[in-house]
């Protein structure tokens, strides 16, 4: 018999967004609850494109170690090429995923993680067993059913066990819908979701030996280009889940309005026909039917619920910033709501979510469904039938006007994907410019974004409202170094001073002591607790060695002064009450 239970917080979801949510939660000392309508995590592999950003959520919360282990490395990853079939014709192939030559420097130079892969399929059960061991409840088979809010503010969710088909409520301070594409917490709150669902495509699970594909030109992805495809899959990836024998083929139609339902033995020969060999053994593990969106919810909360993840973004997989962005949704509202149960913050800070991700989430989408749009292009000057494409093949080999025109015009089409396959800006920026818990000095300005490339170029500035700058530095000769955003984090508030900002730190251990905000100082300069051995802060800190920078729990620089002033210790109390208790 199922009862009625309370939690401070209930998460519906246990994808990427609500398992990372409900494990920041734990490491921040929160009780939570997940609901999940399936039977357990993600049974086919779907998101893996493991990027910076969510890695350093996870190296936050502890577990890097192990995510790093499970997944496959950058160099397994290092290719996306595109083929006739996979064992036929190449027409080109990129570096992807931060190992083109000319742009290693830049990912090394962004974080102290790395790009991997991940499937999403191994990723869940880890953020679950970790968050189980910090005393997360998770209740799988029990599906969101109605919320209502009651006049103090708590939610009561009735939900239903659907091995046992009883109803039950959980009331909980707050409720996080983390439900994914076809969110039924977003429905129940009535918030429209803007844009449109797209056309579908097949998902096809397989295991089969295809290494002698692969190893010549590792990477996360092939795309096929064969033209003797059926309508219901005129094109199509390769997708690498395991190297080299586990894969998720997607299969796209260039058309949008195909409804065929093709059964296995169509599936079978399709596959085939895409590894150009018939007589590869191919085990078919899942066939499921996806629908690419471009929709955006037009705000992410209401009253004491807040939606996070699919349920408020919805793109294709381009530029695989699916579950990147889910996990690092968490991280913006995890903190912020272990900070108002707490009673270290006022409710109203947890209004800056919409302010924050949203444009974010606007940004991904548009990008995602963008570079779908250079994948149609390229399809179309292949051409789809075997004729046309016995034209074009002749062409890129002719020594006519015609061949050199398609030859530049295949590099020019293939070299358009580096927005999709080398994105280091869209991956990392993440760029708050309006949010009550962001707080700039009269004398401060921004940086000036004049001829930067948002998409590929990371913004790297202590402005508030950007992320803090990783940069190693040394706590003294015999240890490792360490990076800023390890020191920043761990779900406290954290200042950054250098030579002369003793009065800074000062004001940091007061304010934590008197007041109770975990506000944690560090100095970093020659003869302080952590030494900038390479000068990498230097270049990056953007204030005078005796200013100081304030980092919230979720590694955004949320203040900074630049330099000392007369009293550090009342302009930083005043800051922090801006900040966490704003009028
Ligand atoms: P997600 O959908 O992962 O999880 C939703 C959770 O909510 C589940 O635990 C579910 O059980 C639960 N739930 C749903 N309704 C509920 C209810 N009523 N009550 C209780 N629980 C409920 N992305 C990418 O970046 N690269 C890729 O290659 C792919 N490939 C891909 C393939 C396929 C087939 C799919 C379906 C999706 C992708 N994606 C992808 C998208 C990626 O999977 C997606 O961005 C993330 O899974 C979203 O994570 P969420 O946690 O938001 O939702």
């Amino acid at each position: 018999i199922c009862h009625d239970i309370s939690t401070p917080v209930l998460v519906v979801g246990a994808g990427p967004a609500g398992a990372t949510a409900a494990l920041l939660l734990g490491r921040y000392g929160i009780r939570s609850v997940v609901i999940s309508r399936h039977r357990g995590t993600a049974n086919t592999p779907r998101a893996h494109i493991f990027n910076q950003r969510a890695m350093e959520v996870l190296r936050d919360t502890g577990i890097e170690d192990i995510v790093k282990t499970a997944a496959s490395n950058k160099e397994q990853i290092a290719h996306v090429a595109w083929l006739h079939t996979l064992n036929g014709e190449e027409y080109g192939r990129v570096h992807a995923w931060g190992t083109k030559p000319d742009r290693i420097g830049e990912y090394l130079v962004a974080s102290p993680c790395e790009m991997s892969d991940l499937p999403q399929s191994v990723l869940e059960p880890i953020l679950v067993e970790e968050a189980t061991k910090l005393g997360v409840e998770f209740r799988f088979s029990t599906e969101f059913l109605s919320q209502i809010q009651l006049p103090d503010g708590r939610v009561v969710t009735s939900v239903r066990n659907r091995t046992t088909s009883e109803t039950y409520n959980i009331t909980a301070q707050y409720l996080v819908g983390a439900d994914g594409a076809r969110s039924s917490v977003i429905s129940s709150l009535g918030i429209p979701v803007d844009g449109k669902q797209l056309n579908n495509a097949f998902g096809v699970h397989i295991r089969a030996d295809l290494s002698k594909y692969f190893t010549h030109r590792p990477g996360s992805m092939v795309w096929i280009l064969n033209p003797d495809a059926p309508d219901w899959s005129s094109h199509g990836s390769i997708r690498m889940v395991r190297p080299w024998n586990e894969f998720l083929v997607s299969m796209h139609n260039a058309k949008q309005d195909v409804n065929y339902e093709p059964c296995a033995e169509d599936v079978i020969q399709r596959l085939h026909q895409m590894i150009g060999d018939s007589t590869i053994r191919i085990e078919l593990l899942n066939f499921s039917r996806w629908t690419i969106n471009d929709q955006v919810a037009r705000t992410w909360q209401k009253g004491n619920v807040f939606c996070i993840g699919d349920a408020v973004h919805r793109h294709p997989p381009i530029n695989g910033l699916g579950s990147n962005t889910c996990i690092s949704d968490a991280f913006n509202i995890a903190w912020k709501l272990a900070y108002v149960l707490r009673g270290i913050a006022d409710p109203s800070i947890l209004e800056s979510l919409t302010l924050e991700r949203k444009p974010v989430g606007d940004g991904i989408v548009r990008r995602a469904n963008d570079g779908m749009l250079i994948h149609r292009k390229l399809w179309t000057l292949m051409g789809s039938t075997k004729e046309e494409r016995a034209v074009v093949s002749g062409a890129l080999q002719a020594a006519s006007v015609e061949g050199t025109r398609l030859r530049k015009e295949l590099r020019s089409i293939i070299e358009e994907t580096d927005d999709e396959f080398n994105a280091l800006g869209i991956q990392m920026n993440q760029i708050y410019s309006t949010s009550p818990l962001l707080l700039v000095e009269d004398n401060d300005s921004p940086p000036d974004l004049h001829g930067v490339n948002l998409l590929k170029q990371q913004v790297i500035s202590t402005f508030p409202g950007l992320h803090l700058p990783h940069a190693w530095v040394v706590k003294d000769g015999q240890s490792e170094r360490v990076s800023t955003l390890d020191l920043a984090g761990h779900g406290q508030f954290v200042l950054f001073t250098g030579i002369g900002g003793e009065g800074w730190l000062q004001a940091a251990r007061d304010i934590s002591r008197e007041d109770g905000v975990p506000v944690k100082g560090y100095g970093i300069g020659r003869g302080l607790e952590y030494f900038d051995a390479y000068w990498d802060w230097e270049k990056v800190r953007g204030i005078e060695e005796d200013g100081a920078i304030l980092v919230r729990p979720d590694h955004f620089v949320c203040w900074r002064c630049k330099r000392l002033v007369s009293n550090p210790g009342s302009r930083l109390r005043k800051v922090m009450h801006v900040l966490l208790r704003p009028p």
